[in-house]
Formats: structure tokens, sequence, C-alpha cells
């Protein structure tokens, strides 16, 4: 096996998926040389369980975040000349999503606290034109979806939550996406509940956006009295052909039952590195109290963030510039998004937020190493 280029990596989930060998390859094999009738059982066994977990009715696999958002966004009927007011600060899956439909960002600047949409700013956003709301679980911290839910009630717009980061997250006491018409969870790599590969899952509790949702994922082709389109083919959309592939649902199905216990080791992790950072300089993230954050990673602001983050990756420790620039900067915008010149927020944590490394693999010695390094580079 290749040595690890990182003394502290951003994950080793490897080492997780060779714990659960056996479990994995046996559901894999049930796939790759059974005869094909039970292919579709593992990706509607996992969508079950999914949706249960989260407490949601409906759970639909795509292949990934990015595709999920988009059609998430075209399900709750998001279209061209429609605005939808979403954060400059996340990955450009967003608001590609939000174009992908035709449709406009507004963006609306975040909260110092916790890098989540300022619930505060949106009402004055509003305009005829807006039909929803895409606020971020940055990070994997739930933003306020129940105080935006009531807004959203008032002027009559959908809510489509990105949660890619967010799987295991609570907010309220509920999972992340409760108060949403519909919500995105991603499967890739390095996200809390990583798949082999890529996937992700959008979910909703309205049986019409599932509906369109199951329409859009699969060719624009009627359901079956099965569930599975059967005999002769009746189209009533054009479509596209995005389903979960069967291979992560396999895998994800085995890791699912998990996900509580390395919920509780990524907070413990973020507890660690909390406590060792006060006093520092360096600022972590604050949070709501009804806010059960995960965290795919744990982001603090450092005044020094260039030296830091080169100090950091020098000495081992895998750390990330997530979304620095912001979205909205880079060069595919050529035309500044509408309420980019509002985000003095958005674009001052870009200057100052790093990503130290959490995985449920991650060692009590890996973390004291990191602090060290930064101890010592302050
Ligand atoms: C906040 C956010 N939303 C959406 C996505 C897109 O997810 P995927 O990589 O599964 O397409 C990402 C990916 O990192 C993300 O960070």
């Amino acid at each position: 096996m290749a040595s690890e280029p990182f003394r502290v990596p951003r994950s080793r989930a490897h080492l997780t998926h060779a714990s659960m060998r056996e479990d994995i390859t046996r559901a894999l094999d049930s796939i790759v040389y059974g005869d094909l009738r039970g292919v579709h059982d593992l990706r509607d066994r996992f969508e079950a369980e999914f949706a249960a977990a989260v407490g949601q009715t409906h759970a639909v696999g795509v292949t990934s975040g990015t595709v999920g958002l988009f059609l998430a966004l075209k399900a709750c009927g998001i279209g061209p000349g429609d605005e939808v007011i979403t954060v400059g600060n996340s990955d450009i899956s967003t608001t590609a999503a939000v174009h992908h439909c035709g449709a406009v960002c507004v963006l609306c600047d975040v909260l110092e606290s916790d890098y989540t949409l300022d619930t505060s700013r949106v009402a004055a956003l509003i305009s005829p034109r807006t039909k929803a709301i895409l606020p971020v679980d940055l990070h994997g911290h739930p933003a306020d979806v129940k105080a935006l839910r009531a807004l959203a009630d008032a002027h009559g717009l959908l809510i489509v939550e990105d949660a890619a980061l967010a799987v295991g997250a609570h907010d309220h006491g509920r999972p992340v996406g409760a108060f949403a018409d519909a919500a995105v969870f991603s499967f890739a790599p390095f996200k809390p509940l990583g798949g082999a590969g890529t996937g992700a899952v959008v979910v909703t509790s309205d049986e019409a956006v599932a509906e369109r949702l199951r329409l859009l994922v699969g060719y624009g082709h009627t359901p079956g009295a099965t569930g599975r389109p059967v005999g002769h083919q009746h189209y009533i959309a054009e479509g596209y052909n995005v389903p979960l592939d069967t291979l992560q649902a396999a895998v994800l199905l085995v890791k699912l039952p998990h996900l509580p216990e390395w919920t509780a080791r990524r907070q413990a992790i973020a507890q660690a590195y909390r406590r060792g950072l006060a006093d520092t300089g360096v600022l972590t993230p604050t949070f709501r109290p009804e806010s059960a954050p995960t965290f795919r990673s744990y982001c603090v602001r450092a005044p020094n963030q260039g030296s830091l983050y080169h100090q950091l990756r020098e000495a081992g420790v895998e750390v990330v510039l997530h979304y620095t620039p912001p979205a909205y900067q880079h060069p595919v915008y050529t035309l500044p998004l509408a309420g980019s010149d509002r985000l003095a927020v958005t674009d001052q944590l870009a200057t100052e937020l790093i990503c130290l490394p959490v995985s449920p693999e991650l060692t009590d010695d890996d973390i004291a190493w990191t602090l060290d390094v930064i101890h010592a580079a302050l």
C-alpha cells in the first residue's frame, strides 16, 4: 500500500472500509455476480433506510450532490426568470444548480458565528421574482432553516437545503432537512458519510416533489406497477438518467448504521480542537443552542491564513482552504452575481478560514499533533 503523504490526512476512510471488508464484499458480490433482477432492490433499500434515518418520507438517490441540487430545484418548479436567494461561500455546485435551471442567484451574506446564511438579511432580498431560498449547511453546520421556514411560508417561497456536507447534523432535535421542501446530501469521499465514489440523495416529504424527482432521475419514464419501468416504454417528460449507482448504494447500506457513532466522533474531535485553540487568537465557530452540527472539517478563523496553512501542510497536516475565493469571485462569473457587492462577512471569512482535518479514524494523537503545530506557528 502506498505510504500516507500526510501525517494527519483529511480522512482515513480506507481503514473503515477495510474493517467492513466482508460485508462490503458480500454486498458488491450480489450485484456484480447476481442475476441483475436484484440490482435495483439494493438502491430501493438504501433510499428507504436513508429516508427513515433522516425522518423523511422519500429519498431519491442520484449520481452526485451537484445533480441532486439541480434536480431538487427543478422538481420544485424553479425555472427561467425565477430568483433564488442563496449564499456566496458555498461550492460552485450551489450557484451552478440555480443557473442550470435558468434561474438567477441573489446572494445573501452569512454569519460570523457558524458561517451559514444570515437569515436576518433574507427578507430584504425578496422580490416579486423570488421563488426559493437555498440555505447551505456549510462544513456540516445547520443553517437556521426553521427561521427561514416562517419567512418562506409568509411569502409563498420554497426551501431547497444544501445539506451536502451535513449528513448526521441535527437542528431543533431533528435531522437537517426537516424544515425544507427538499434537501440534498452528498456521499462523495470526504463527506461525513462517504461512499466509494460519487453519489447523493435528495430527500423530501412532499409526495409531488418526490414523484417529479423520480421522473427526472429516470429518463422521464413513468414507473411501472412495481416502482420500476416495466414492459413497454412510456415517457411523460424529457428526463435524465442519473440514479445513484447501485454499487455505491451497496457500500452506503453497510455504512449507514454507523453514522451516529461517526458523527459523535466528529463532534468529539471538534470539541478537542475548540478546547485546544482557546486563547490562541484563532477563532473557532460558535453555534445556536438548538444546532447540533456535524463536522466535515473543523473550520477556524486565523488572522494569518496563508502562512498557517503552509506551516500546517509542511508539518504533515492536510488542511484545506475550502471555498476560498468564494464561488462568485471565480472567472466563470464574468458578470457580478446579484448581491455580491454586499457580502462583507463572506469576503472577510474567505481571507481567514482554514479547515482542519476531521474524520472518525483520526486519533487523539493526530489532533494533539495538529494543535501543537498551530501553537508553534502562532
Ligand atoms: C456545499 C456543497 N454543496 C454541494 C456539493 C456538491 O456535491 P457533489 O460533490 O456530490 O456533487 C458540495 C461538494 O463538495 C458542497 O461542498
